[in-house]
């Protein structure tokens, strides 16, 4: 018999968020492996830690940060260097899980991951665990458990639909968003945008609608939403007033082109 391996969608943040599958699996879990990736997360760390306190009946779990290893500057790496490196990384990443799980699971133990949000989305813990498999060499039976994810949040929470009736709905990084944005893509999520990427398309396309969304089912949550040429120092303003008062901020926000258009 394997070990299992739960990967367990916690929602971001807010124990009333938990699914009643999320709460028998992390009533499951002996040992919960969280990625230390530095001080500047320490606080979402803790979040997570804080949801394990309050819906875990027992105290036989345990808690062990798992520092990630160096990555080194990808800044003169060409790309076959970039993905080599890349590569080196997840292997080394995956070997260092396969040890501690070893050393701290039992043979028929459950090791248990808290994904922020739904695994499904923008998060790398399927990919971890399937790696810690074929790099780390360690059969680990896996079972994925859906999270409410900052994207269905931002929905609920602005009370609008993400698609319009029967079309697509094209979900991105900031990173990309100028590169490929076209109102053909019709209504566009975007998630990952350190730099509040919309504010350049705000010259091409003022047409636009957002609903923005920061720190969502969190106490400090803020929504926005509105034409985004109007909106977009607002929300600038708002997302610089959150990153001051805690240090951090994650926002989400979907872009609306008019209904002809959509
Ligand atoms: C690594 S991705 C993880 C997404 C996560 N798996 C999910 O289902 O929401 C992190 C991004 O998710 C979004 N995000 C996560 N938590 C959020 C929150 N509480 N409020 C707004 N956006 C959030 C932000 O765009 C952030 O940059």
């Amino acid at each position: 018999m394997s070990r299992q391996a739960l990967v367990i969608g916690i929602g971001t943040g807010n124990p009333d968020h938990l699914t009643l599958e999320a709460v028998a699996a992390l009533n499951r879990v002996d040992v919960f492996l969280v990625a230390d990736k530095g001080t500047a997360k320490q606080d979402l760390i803790g979040l997570r830690t804080e949801i394990c306190r309050q819906v875990i009946s027992h105290d036989r779990y345990r808690v062990i940060e798992v520092p990630d290893p160096e990555r080194g500057p990808d800044r003169g790496r060409n790309t076959v260097q970039y993905q080599d490196a890349v590569q080196r990384w997840h292997r080394e990443r995956a070997a260092r899980y396969a040890d501690i799980i070893r050393a701290e699971v039992g043979g028929d133990g459950t090791v248990g991951f808290l994904v922020w949000g739904d695994p499904a989305l923008y998060d790398s813990t399927i990919r971890i665990v399937q790696s810690i498999r074929d790099h780390g060499r360690l059969p680990l039976e896996l079972t994925v458990i859906p999270g409410i994810s900052s994207l269905s949040l931002l929905a609920a929470r602005h009370k609008i639909i993400l698609n319009r009736v029967g079309q697509p709905i094209h979900i991105t990084t900031g990173r990309r968003l100028v590169e490929e944005y076209h109102p053909g893509l019709g209504d566009v999520a975007v998630m990952l945008d350190g730099d509040l990427s919309c504010s350049r398309l705000v010259h091409d396309h003022p047409e636009l609608g957002i609903f923005w969304g920061a720190q969502l089912g969190l106490a400090d949550e803020v929504l926005i939403s509105g034409a985004l040429a109007e909106m977009i120092e607002p929300i600038q303003r708002a997302r610089a007033e959150l990153r001051a008062a805690r240090g951090w901020v994650m926002d989400t926000y979907l872009l609306r082109p008019p209904a002809d258009n959509g």
